[in-house]
């Protein structure tokens, strides 16, 4: 007979910024202003990512679209990337992601696609050490990851080739 394997996943539910350590709370505030710079002329969905490093080094992204669609880049793998050219041997300690509609001030739950959390995963790989991923999420909440892994099971990384 067939055995089962259950993946366990806790993510932290935090009601409202003032559950959010101080650097969680700058790193998530940082996500909501790139959130501003998004050339998103298409969907009019804005997205802001924010790293922090292991110095304390804040960095954010935004999505940048373009008119031949999939030629654009997510927020989050705007500022991985960004982070990693600039920052090539620094850890991270913390990923924040937002979203909100153009038209709209309030913030919308973020959840990160396939190919952003991949990336994630790389360097989670890379740096042998988790990282936090902090989301925005439904009505004013926010959910904390303890690790990219437990975003992306069953991950493909470099092991394998
Ligand atoms: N988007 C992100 O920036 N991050 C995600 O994880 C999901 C989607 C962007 C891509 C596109 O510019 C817009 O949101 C609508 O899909």
């Amino acid at each position: 007979m067939a055995s089962e394997l259950n993946i366990n996943i806790c993510i932290d539910v935090l009601d409202s910024m003032d559950e959010l350590s101080e650097q969680e709370r700058q790193a998530m505030e940082l996500a909501q202003q790139a959130a501003n710079d998004a050339y998103a002329p298409y969907s009019n969905f804005l997205v802001g990512s924010a790293l922090v490093l292991e110095d304390g080094t804040l960095f954010k992204g935004s999505n940048q679209e373009n008119a031949a669609y999939p030629s654009g880049l997510c927020a989050e793998r705007t500022a991985l990337f960004a982070m990693s050219a600039y920052h090539p041997n620094k850890k991270i300690k913390l990923i924040a992601v937002t979203a909100r509609r153009r038209s709209e001030q309030h913030f919308l739950p973020a959840m990160p696609c396939g190919a952003c959390r991949q990336v994630m995963a790389e360097y989670e790989h890379k740096q042998q050490e988790p990282i936090p991923v902090l989301l925005q999420g439904p009505e004013g909440k926010f959910y904390r990851c303890r690790s990219v892994g437990d975003l992306l099971p069953f991950q493909f990384t470099k092991d394998h080739l």
